[in-house]
């Protein structure tokens, strides 16, 4: 779609030739996804474009709002151009090193949280946790979104959040710093458990202070009460099947798990136990098709109370056992 001739287009115009440039191009959620972009370019929310639809752009605005369009008609997805996606209720930064928050990932955090809270109830203590003397550990937490959820749930607990990817642990700082977790999340990079493991661990330098080098003084090794992950689990042979937003525009690294897709839980799995406190948790996200494969795994005598939660679409969605 060109230009619009009218230099001075309108809030609701504007709106409206967004919607029906996206509805062109196929792009999902269409409305949404102007809207996002107008509320953007304006710097306004959605009540105020709803509030003032005569409002006028500046040229530069329209022009900056149609050019966004065209991106996101040709696959960016909405979240690089805006720069931003909620997750719990929390804003966080993205860019296209790390994968873009999903809402049912949020299950993650509900089943990880009811877990640890019916532990509480289970040792005749209070289940409304503070998170005083956890320790938890996000494996490739990306953008940080786990991380920092648990975090403002769990106002005392000490939590670690790890990924394979620098970049992305670039972004997972900046987001730990600007929700204000810094002195309570370290971010370090790690494959797997290596960094828990390695004498000679990298550790990434904070951004700001020195908050995030890892606190652990006491000697021993670090067990958690709690290791959460949503590893990647697209299979690479998946990948034709992918929508372009995902295919062309989120890290690889973020997406594939191997050629199948569930091929990262086996070694998870298999070095979870030797992180965990007895009695801890190991709570992770499924692949749409992975239970069948990953279940079994849990079919040790390391793992008890093994359970399966399903997303609102009735997929199984999250795995979650206790460390003997
Ligand atoms: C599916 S993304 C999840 C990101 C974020 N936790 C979320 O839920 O939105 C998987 C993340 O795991 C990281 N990753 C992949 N392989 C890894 C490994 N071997 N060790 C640690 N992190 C890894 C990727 O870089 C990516 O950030």
């Amino acid at each position: 779609m060109p230009l619009p001739q009218a230099q001075f287009l309108d809030i609701r115009t504007a709106l409206k030739q967004g919607i029906r440039l996206l509805r062109e191009a196929h792009v999902p959620s269409d409305t949404l996804a102007a809207e996002l972009l107008l509320i953007h370019v304006t710097r306004r929310d959605r009540t105020w474009l709803y509030a003032h639809p005569e409002e006028l752009l500046a040229p530069e605005t329209t022009e900056l709002y149609f050019s966004l369009l065209r991106r996101r008609s040709a696959g960016e997805p909405t979240q690089h151009l805006t720069g931003k996606q909620e997750f719990w209720g929390l804003e966080f930064e993205v860019t296209p090193d790390v994968l873009i928050p999903r809402p049912e990932t949020e299950h993650l955090i509900e089943v990880a949280l009811d877990r640890l809270a019916v532990r509480e109830l289970r040792s005749g203590r209070d289940p409304k946790l503070t998170g005083e003397g956890l320790t938890l550990a996000d494996i490739g937490t990306g953008s940080g979104c786990i991380a920092a959820a648990l975090a403002k749930e769990l106002p005392k607990a000490k939590i670690y959040a790890t990924d394979i990817s620098p970049a992305a642990l670039v972004v997972a700082q900046r987001n730990a710093t600007r929700l204000g977790f810094t002195n309570r999340i370290s971010i370090l990079e790690s494959n797997l458990f290596s960094a828990f493991s390695d004498v000679g661990a990298r550790y990434i330098v904070p951004v700001l202070g020195n908050h995030s080098s890892p606190r652990h003084s006491s000697p021993g090794p670090l067990l958690f009460d709690l290791i959460i992950s949503n590893p990647p689990y697209i299979g690479r042979k998946e990948t034709n099947t992918l929508p372009i937003e995902v295919r062309n525009h989120e890290p690889a690294s973020a997406l594939y798990g191997g050629e199948e897709g569930y091929e990262l839980y086996s070694p998870l799995i298999l070095q979870s136990p030797q992180h965990l406190k007895p009695g801890g948790l190991l709570v992770l996200e499924l692949g749409h098709n992975s239970l069948s494969a990953v279940r079994p795994l849990l079919d040790t005598s390391e793992w008890a109370k093994v359970h399966v939660t399903n997303d609102l679409a009735g997929i199984p969605r999250v795995l979650s056992a206790e460390r003997t």
